[in-house]
C-alpha cells in the first residue's frame, strides 16, 4: 500500500504538492484512493519544456508524398475491391472506433456518439458508423471484427447505449470495447487541477495510444484470434465514412504498404488540415499551422499544388508493424482545453473558455514511426463529413446537408 510520504515525496519532486491539500479533510478510503492516483500518475508530462511553452515538439525535413489520386483507384478499382473482399472474407480486416474523446467542441453533456443528428426521427453518430459498417458486413458477407476504444470517462455510457440500441444491427460477437489510458490535466503553470478533493483532474490521453490500450486490455489478443492482419482505424465523428473500405483495403495490401490513409484533396491552399507528407524520408502528417508559404505554393511534376492532400482520420495499419513499434514513444501534444476543477475555495467550476492544458498522444505520429504510408484519395463531399462543433464548419449542420446530399435520410 502506499503511504502519505511516499505520495507526498513524488509531488515534491515534481511541484504537485498542492493534491495534498483537502488530504486531511477526506475519508480513509478517499485518502487511500488518492495516493493510489498519485502513484499511478505520470507527472513528468506536465514539466517537460514543451509542456511549458504550450507547444509539441520540433519537425524533421518535410518533402511531398505521392497520393494514389483517383483516376488511378478508378482505373484499378476492381482489383482492389477483390483484394479487399478477400481479405475482409478470411477475417483478416478489423475496425477500430476511437470514441475516447471527450468531443468539448460540440457543447453536449452526452458522448459524441450518443449525440442525435435526425431531423424528423433520431439518428445517432454511433448508428450511422454502424450501418456504414454493416453496408461492408452485407457486401463481404462477412463480419468485420469491430473494436470500440472508450475512456474511463464515457465507457459505461458507451456499452450501455449499444446494449441499448441491439449494437444498430451488428452481431454483439464481433463488438469488443476497451478502455484507453488517462492523462493529468493542468493550469497553464503545469500544476494539475483537482477535479474533486480527493482526486486530481484527468482526461483521456489522446488518440495515439489506442494500440497499447487494446495490447494492455487482452482485446489484442481476441484480435489476434481471430486472424486480424489489417486494421482500420477511425474517428467518431465523421458520419459519412466509408469503414473496412474494400477498395481502400485491397490498394494498400497491393501496394504492400505499411498503413494507408484515406485523404481529401484541399479546397484551399491554406485550408486547415493537416497534410500528407515525408518528414526525414518517413511517412507522416504536417499540420496545417506548420506549412509554409513556399510549401503551400510548391508543385508537384504535374504541376498541382505538392502538399494537397488532407488526411481525414481514416487509416489502415498492418498489425505485424504495428507490434513493431508498440514500444515506441510518440511525441506529447499539449492543446488548450476547458477543464473542469475545483477553485482555491474547493468549489467545482465549469469554464466556458479554455483555462488551462491537457496532454495528447495523436494516431497520427504513429503513421511516421512506420515505413511507409499509401495515402489514397476519397471524394470529399461522399466520405468526409465530420461533426466537431454545434454550427458552422465541421458541425452538425455540415453534416446534415452532406448526409442529405448523400440521400441518408435523417
Ligand atoms: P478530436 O480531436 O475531435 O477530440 O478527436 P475530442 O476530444 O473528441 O473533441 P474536442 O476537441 O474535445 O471537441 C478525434 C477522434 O479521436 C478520438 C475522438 O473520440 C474522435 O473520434 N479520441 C480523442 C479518443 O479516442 N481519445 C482521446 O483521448 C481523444
Amino acid at each position: 500500500m502506499t503511504t502519505y510520504e511516499e505520495a507526498y515525496a513524488k509531488l515534491e519532486q515534481y511541484g504537485q504538492l498542492h493534491v495534498l491539500r483537502y488530504y486531511e479533510e477526506l475519508p480513509e478510503t478517499e485518502q487511500a484512493e488518492l495516493l493510489r492516483q498519485v502513484m499511478d500518475t505520470d507527472f513528468s508530462m506536465l514539466t517537460s519544456r514543451e509542456a511549458q511553452a504550450g507547444k509539441s515538439g520540433t519537425r524533421g525535413v518535410i518533402a511531398p508524398l505521392a497520393a494514389m489520386e483517383l483516376d488511378t483507384i478508378r482505373e484499378r478499382e476492381a482489383q482492389f475491391r477483390q483484394t479487399g473482399l478477400e481479405a475482409i472474407r478470411a477475417g483478416r480486416v478489423g475496425a477500430v472506433l476511437l470514441a475516447g474523446g471527450m468531443g468539448t467542441r460540440l457543447g453536449s453533456d452526452a458522448l459524441k456518439g450518443m449525440f442525435d443528428i435526425g431531423l424528423t426521427k433520431p439518428v445517432y453518430i454511433f448508428e450511422r458508423i454502424m450501418h456504414n459498417t454493416l453496408d461492408v458486413v452485407k457486401e463481404s458477407g462477412a463480419w468485420i471484427p469491430f473494436f470500440i476504444m472508450t475512456s474511463d470517462k464515457n465507457h459505461a455510457a458507451t456499452t450501455a447505449f449499444f446494449a441499448e440500441h441491439a449494437y444498430f444491427g451488428y452481431d454483439p460477437a464481433y463488438v469488443f470495447f476497451f478502455r484507453q489510458e488517462m492523462a493529468p490535466a493542468s493550469d497553464y503553470d503545469g500544476k494539475v487541477y483537482m477535479e474533486e478533493k480527493g482526486k486530481i483532474s484527468t482526461s483521456p490521453n489522446g488518440n495515439g495510444g489506442w494500440f497499447v490500450s487494446m495490447e494492455r486490455s487482452g482485446v489484442g489478443r481476441k484480435m489476434r484470434e481471430l486472424g486480424v492482419e489489417w486494421l482500420n482505424v477511425f474517428a467518431v465523428d465523421n458520419v459519412l465514412q466509408r469503414i473496412a473500405d474494400p477498395c481502400f483495403v485491397g490498394a494498400v495490401i497491393a501496394e504492400n504498404r505499411a498503413s494507408g490513409s484515406k485523404v481529401v484533396r484541399k479546397a484551399a491552399p491554406d485550408e486547415k488540415v493537416g497534410v500528407m507528407c515525408l518528414e526525414d524520408g518517413r511517412p507522416s502528417i504536417v499540420e496545417y499551422y506548420e506549412l509554409t508559404r513556399d510549401m503551400m505554393d510548391a508543385k508537384d511534376e504535374k504541376g498541382d499544388p505538392a502538399y494537397n492532400f488532407g488526411a481525414i482520420l481514416n487509416y489502415l495499419f498492418r498489425v505485424k508493424d504495428l507490434e513493431r513499434i508498440v514500444n515506441n514513444n510518440l511525441p506529447l501534444h499539449v492543446v488548450e482545453k476547458k477543464i473542469p476543477h475545483l477553485d482555491s475555495n474547493g468549489c467545482p467550476v465549469k469554464p466556458q473558455e479554455p483555462n488551462g492544458y491537457k496532454y495528447e498522444q495523436l494516431v497520427l505520429d504513429m503513421i511516421h514511426e512506420l515505413e511507409s504510408c499509401l495515402p489514397y484519395e476519397v471524394v470529399r463531399e461522399k466520405e468526409f463529413a465530420p461533426i466537431k462543433n454545434r454550427t458552422g464548419v465541421d458541425s452538425v449542420d455540415s453534416a446534415r446537408e452532406l448526409l442529405a446530399k448523400n440521400g441518408v435520410a435523417l
